[in-house]
Formats: C-alpha cells, structure tokens, sequence
C-alpha cells in the first residue's frame, strides 16, 4: 500500500471571519513555511464560495492543488455547492479549478470594479456534490 504524500498541509484551525467566513492557512510540508491561503465564504442553499492565494514564490510546483484537494472533501461533507469566481483574466486559476473538478458555468459580464474603475468579467466555476471529477 503506497503513503499519501501530501505537498501541503492546511492549518487548523482555520480562522474565523465575520459572516462565518473561514481563512484556512496552507503550509508546505517539506519546509514548514506558510505559502497561501484559501478562504470559504458560506452562501445560500448549502453552497460555499472559495477563493485561494499562493505567494508568488511558491506558485507553479502543485501546492495549492495539493492543499485544494485536501479541502474539498472536508467542504462536501457540510456543503452541496462549492463555487470559485474567477476573473477571466486569471488563467493559473481557471487551470487550477478545472483541474481540481470544478465545472465553467458562465461568465456574469462586469461584475466586479476594479480599482481603477473599469469593470471585470467574472467565470463562474462550481463543483457540486456528485458531480465531480
Ligand atoms: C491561482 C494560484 C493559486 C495558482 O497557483 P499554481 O501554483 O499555478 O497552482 P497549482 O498548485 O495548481 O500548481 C500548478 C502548477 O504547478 C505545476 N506542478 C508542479 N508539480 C506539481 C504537482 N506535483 N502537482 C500538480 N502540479 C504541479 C504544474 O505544472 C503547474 O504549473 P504550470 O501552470 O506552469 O504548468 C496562484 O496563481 C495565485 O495565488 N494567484 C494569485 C491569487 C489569485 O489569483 N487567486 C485566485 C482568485 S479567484
């Protein structure tokens, strides 16, 4: 039988937020450092909104895939919708949900404003209790 070797590890526990927001801290195993964070946002309906940060230096070596596929089991067991809005701009993110199951639903045009006014296209991507892999 072959050991789960984990890349990351996710911090418990995860630090609450108002509107029962979750920031849960992602350490690399190997050096122990922290790397990013993922934050879960509950919304209606048993869905979650996710969104997931990783220091730059830490990017392109699998770590927030690792950590995200550690977290989604521990979501599914207390939601049924877990959902990532993702600027359409954001490719490693988009690779990175598609990757971990999330499903492309739609783009909702120029739902967020930026900080230099203009407005962005935001993709909606979900993973729903089974339906995915
Ligand atoms: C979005 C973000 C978390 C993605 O980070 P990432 O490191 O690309 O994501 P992953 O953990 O999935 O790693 C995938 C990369 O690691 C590589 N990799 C190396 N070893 C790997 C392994 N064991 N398993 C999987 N991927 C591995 C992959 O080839 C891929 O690199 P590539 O894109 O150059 O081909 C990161 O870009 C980020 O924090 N951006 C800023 C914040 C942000 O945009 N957040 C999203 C808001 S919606």
């Amino acid at each position: 039988m072959t050991e789960t070797m984990y890349l990351t590890r996710i911090g418990h526990p995860p630090v609450r937020g108002e509107g029962g927001v979750l920031t849960y801290k992602i350490y690399c195993v190997d050096t122990g450092d922290q790397c990013g964070t993922i934050v879960t946002h509950p919304g209606t309906n048993q869905s979650v909104y996710i969104s997931w940060y990783l220091d730059q230096e830490f990017r392109g070596k699998g770590y927030m895939f690792d950590a995200v596929a550690q977290i989604l089991p521990r979501l599914l067991q207390h939601y049924h919708r877990i959902v990532a809005m993702i600027w359409t701009t954001n490719e490693r993110s988009k690779q990175l949900a598609k990757r971990a199951g999330f499903h492309y639903e739609g783009t909702a045009m120029q739902l967020h404003k930026k900080s230099d006014g203009t407005w962005q296209d935001v993709e909606f991507w979900a993973l729903v209790e089974g339906h995915h892999g």
